[in-house]
């Protein structure tokens, strides 16, 4: 499996920066690039030159989420599967991640961004997760961390109705720690990288850990049990209605399942 260039991979002074650059495809994750993140945060933690692990997109589009042509020809099978390695890899990254965000951020473009520990996002940076419009169910241990984060009913709002939000709306609701001019993201997000990479590692290591101490077994079974949800959503007759209607430029029509 290659992403050949499609995740670009550059370290320079301890920082390592994975670039989602897909931008025919809105960024739109496809299982070589899932792969190549998981493998590149996999390394990160047993690199010690590396300290601090950078997430972008490109300057319009950090991801559109999980490639929607794959759910159709490859969907995920169970845990081995790329989008579950690249899960189970951030979720558990010993390091500290930042994310810095331009643009359209949807699905797992947003969740992604609760396991990093810092995340910056653009002015008009706009998010979306629409797991249940797509008649799918949310991910990536997200059913557990907004409502810790934000309350059940904020949590409801995002995940039940899928509607876009923007910058301002992920901030206070707690998604993003800052919000910049849209031109400033990239160099905020790696001024902190670089004061993160001066930090004690060892230190900062076990920060992270004793901070996700008291939810991280529970995190990991979300993660799993929506995984498996989702593998058995895939094959609904409301995804599929989800899915060919994307494929087909046109609206979902949901009235005939019960
Ligand atoms: N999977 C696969 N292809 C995607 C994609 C995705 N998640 N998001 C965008 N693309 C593709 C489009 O099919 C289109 O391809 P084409 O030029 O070969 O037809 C191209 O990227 C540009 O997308 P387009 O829809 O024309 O751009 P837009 O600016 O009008 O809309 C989005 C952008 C992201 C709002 C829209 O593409 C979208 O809703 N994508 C799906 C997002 C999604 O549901 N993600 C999964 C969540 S689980």
């Amino acid at each position: 499996m290659n992403s050949a260039g499609l995740i670009q991979s550059e370290t320079s002074e301890g920082i390592l920066t994975l670039r989602i650059n897909r931008p025919d495809k809105k960024n739109a994750l496809n299982l070589a690039m899932y792969q190549s993140l998981a493998d590149g945060l996999r390394q990160a933690d047993s690199d010690d030159k590396i300290r601090v692990i950078l997430i972008r997109g490109g300057d319009e589009c950090f991801t559109s989420g999980n490639d929607l042509a794959d759910f159709l020809s490859s969907p995920p099978t169970g845990p081995e599967s790329p989008v579950m390695q690249f899960l189970d890899a951030i979720s558990e990254a010993r390091k500290p991640v930042v994310a810095a965000v331009n643009g359209l951020a949807v699905g797992v473009g947003v969740t992604m961004l609760l396991h990093c520990d810092l995340a910056y996002a653009g002015t008009t940076a706009s998010f979306q997760m629409p797991f249940v419009n797509l008649g799918l169910c949310p991910e990536a241990g997200s059913t557990l961390l907004l409502p810790r984060i934000m309350g059940h009913q904020r949590a409801a709002e995002l995940l039940l109705l899928g509607e876009p939000f923007n910058a301002e709306k992920a901030h206070s609701l707690g998604i993003i720690t800052e919000i910049c001019q849209d031109a400033d993201v990239l160099t905020t997000a790696r001024n902190k990288a670089r004061q993160l990479a001066a930090q004690p590692a060892a230190a900062l290591r076990l920060a992270k850990e004793l901070l996700k101490r008291d939810y991280a077994a529970p995190l990991r079974e979300t993660i799993a049990e929506e995984g498996r949800q989702f593998v058995a959503r895939l094959k609904s007759p409301e995804a599929a209605e989800a899915l060919q209607a994307f494929m087909q430029r046109r609206k979902p029509d949901f009235s005939k399942f019960s």
